[in-house]
């Protein structure tokens, strides 16, 4: 089964609390929220003060997307304000076991994401520390951009590496994820798609929306 993480980085930011509201009514199956620094990633997005606002409209999960420079300086303040799952990027330094580490003892699940031109393997030393990959299939910052369809190799990669894990690994894919693109993200070995403009900006209701991603055909390859 498709799970569905809308990205509410496209949704109507003068409404969030609503726009969250509808989105887990309409069939979501996590909420994907993404935290930019102007640092890391050209773009400024929200902080642990509004992902505390927006806790108490849902019991869906909070998907948190760290997309941040020295992100231990904020893992605490994303905890209390309500994150089920922090991710943080694989570039931002050297001390990642370190990082993990401090999301998993807050009881957090954990998760470390690759930019499209980080290699899966960076990761195999650390993959049984880890809840979730998430591969990024458009470079970090912005909504909108198309998939950049060499990076689904890496889910693959990822897949191969943790085939002998005790719990099962879960891979998420985040970028350029449409109706048309989703198959191949699943047949690449993608189990949570993250979508932004697909849910938030596309023709339908956010129920069309997300059930066009969910029921759209399989693909036979990446
Ligand atoms: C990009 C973000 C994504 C973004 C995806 O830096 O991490 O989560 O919102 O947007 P779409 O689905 O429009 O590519
Ligand atoms: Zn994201």
């Amino acid at each position: 089964m498709r799970l569905i993480a809308p990205s509410i980085l496209s949704a109507d930011f003068s409404r969030l609390g609503e726009e969250i509201r509808a989105v887990d009514a309409a069939g979501a199956d996590l909420i994907h929220i993404d935290v930019m620094d102007g640092h890391f990633v050209p773009n400024l997005t929200i902080g642990p003060d509004v992902v505390k606002a927006l806790r108490p409209h849902t019991k869906l999960l909070f998907d948190v997307h760290l997309m941040i420079s020295e992100p231990e300086r904020y893992i605490d303040a994303f905890a209390a304000a309500g994150a089920d799952l922090i991710t943080v990027h694989q570039e931002v330094g050297v001390h990642l076991h370190r990082l993990v580490q401090m999301i998993r003892a807050r009881e957090l699940k954990a998760g470390v994401s690759l930019n499209p031109a980080t290699p899966a393997a960076t990761l195999e030393d650390i993959l049984d520390e880890l809840d979730l990959v998430l591969v990024m299939t458009v470079n970090p910052g912005f909504g909108g951009q198309r998939m950049i369809p060499g990076a689904l190799k890496k889910i693959t990669r990822l897949r191969d590496l943790a085939r002998n894990r005790e719990k099962p690994l879960l891979i998420e894919v985040d970028g350029g994820i449409t109706p048309e693109t989703i198959g191949r993200a699943e047949a690449a070995g993608a189990d949570i798609f993250v979508a932004g403009s697909a849910v938030f900006r596309a023709a339908g209701d956010y129920r069309e929306n997300i059930l066009a991603l969910k029921e759209s055909p399989p693909a036979d390859s990446p």
